[in-house]
């Protein structure tokens, strides 16, 4: 059996980790696509070096550019790969521009597409990843749903029967690393001499937060506000929209530094006081290392963080202030992302069908 992997986001390259090692124990001939959407080496070969991946067997480098620019040049290139692999299944993760691509180009040379991390919703029409999302579930063949609600929302759009519930393979890389991370101290504390559970670990990268001029200055003054020193692990868009406006990333309890390797992050999440992003990942990790959690946003997929109470949604600067002083979550054993062998079950259900 032949399967196609294609990514090009950091946030790929973490679901790609346990996929791929299944694939190889399972004797998949697995190839793996790099779009090239990511390019600097803290967003992308640092995770294929630390999560123990097979290197990309084509690499499209496709870069930066607007939405439509960067989905025609991967679409452009994807058509020749397909055609020379002609795989069994084409597997897209998640919902950046490389996985509507990906799906859009495999489905029109009539190859089978599989779409793992199917079914999750903001219902935020304003958000691109909303349409990648909603697109490639439509035009996938075979649904891999990380959660009952991500399957319920399949359901409501009457794609029950391409669905099936896998769990999530973020939870199958997160136990790993938290293992191997476990007794190592933070990175974070000594570079910058902080006091361990005495500081916020922050990300913030998605449009509407730092594409408006006004958003982003009231998110940056809203982190330097708060009762303790805030990392901000800056994303080039970041980086980017901030110096272009002239807001500045170092400010009060605020203090820019460049993103971090995985198992860095962990370790940094693990021994913070807690962690405020807008990216849909750190938010889970944040919930299953039992770190709670603001998110800086008006809503969320991964609505079970909120309802067992370790996450909590924060627009304004005074929502994230209340949000990161909020008393302790109740402890819970509660298990919504599944148990940490995904990927084996999504392999199954690949090399089955
Ligand atoms: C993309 C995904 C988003 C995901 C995020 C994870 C889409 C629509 N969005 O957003 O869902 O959460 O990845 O990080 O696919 N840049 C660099 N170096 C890089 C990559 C990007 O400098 O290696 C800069 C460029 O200026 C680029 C900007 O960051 O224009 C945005 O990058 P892009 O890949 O378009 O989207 P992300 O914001 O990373």
């Amino acid at each position: 059996m032949k399967i196609v992997s294609v990514v090009g986001a950091r946030p790929q390259f973490v679901k790609l980790a346990p996929i791929d090692q299944a694939m190889r124990a399972a004797g998949v001939d697995h190839v793996i696509v790099h779009t090239g959407q990511h390019y600097d080496p803290m967003l992308s070969d640092v995770f294929f070096e630390d999560l123990g991946i097979s290197a990309p067997d084509v690499h499209l480098g496709v870069g930066s550019g607007t939405h439509g620019v960067q989905t025609g040049a991967m679409l452009g290139a994807l058509d020749g790969v397909f055609d020379e692999h002609r795989p069994d299944w084409v597997l897209v993760y998640g919902d950046t521009n490389s996985t509507i691509a990906a799906a859009l180009s495999a489905v029109k040379m009539h190859l089978r597409v599989a779409h793992l991390e199917a079914g999750l919703r903001s219902f935020n029409r304003r958000m691109p990843e909303e349409h990648n999302r909603v697109l490639t579930d439509h035009a996938a063949d075979l649904l891999l749903a990380p959660t009952q609600v991500a399957v319920d929302h399949l359901i409501d759009e009457g794609l029950a029967e391409r669905t099936v519930l896998v769990g999530d393979v973020m939870t199958d890389v997160l136990y790993t690393v938290r293992d191997e991370v476990a007794g190592r101290p933070s990175p974070l504390v000594a570079e910058l001499g902080l006091t361990p559970g005495e500081h916020y670990v922050a990300t913030i990268h998605r449009a509407e937060n730092t594409d408006e001029p006004d958003r982003l200055a009231e998110v940056a003054a809203g982190l330097g506000g708060l009762d303790r020193p805030v990392v901000l692990l800056a994303h080039p868009r970041v980086v980017a929209r901030a110096a272009a406006h002239g807001i500045p990333l170092t400010q009060g309890s605020l203090i820019a530094h460049a993103p971090l390797a995985y198992p860095e992050l962990i370790a940094s999440a693990l021994h913070s006081a807690g962690v405020v992003t807008d990216s849909g990942g750190l938010q889970k990790e944040a919930f299953l290392l039992r770190v709670p959690c603001t998110t800086v946003r008006t809503e969320t997929e991964w609505v079970e963080t909120v309802d067992l109470g370790w996450n909590v949604l924060a627009g304004t600067a005074a929502e994230i202030a209340a949000g990161v002083t909020r008393p302790q979550p109740s402890p819970t054993d509660a298990a919504p992302y599944g148990d940490g062998h995904a990927a084996e079950r999504v392999v199954e259900v690949l090399t089955a069908s």
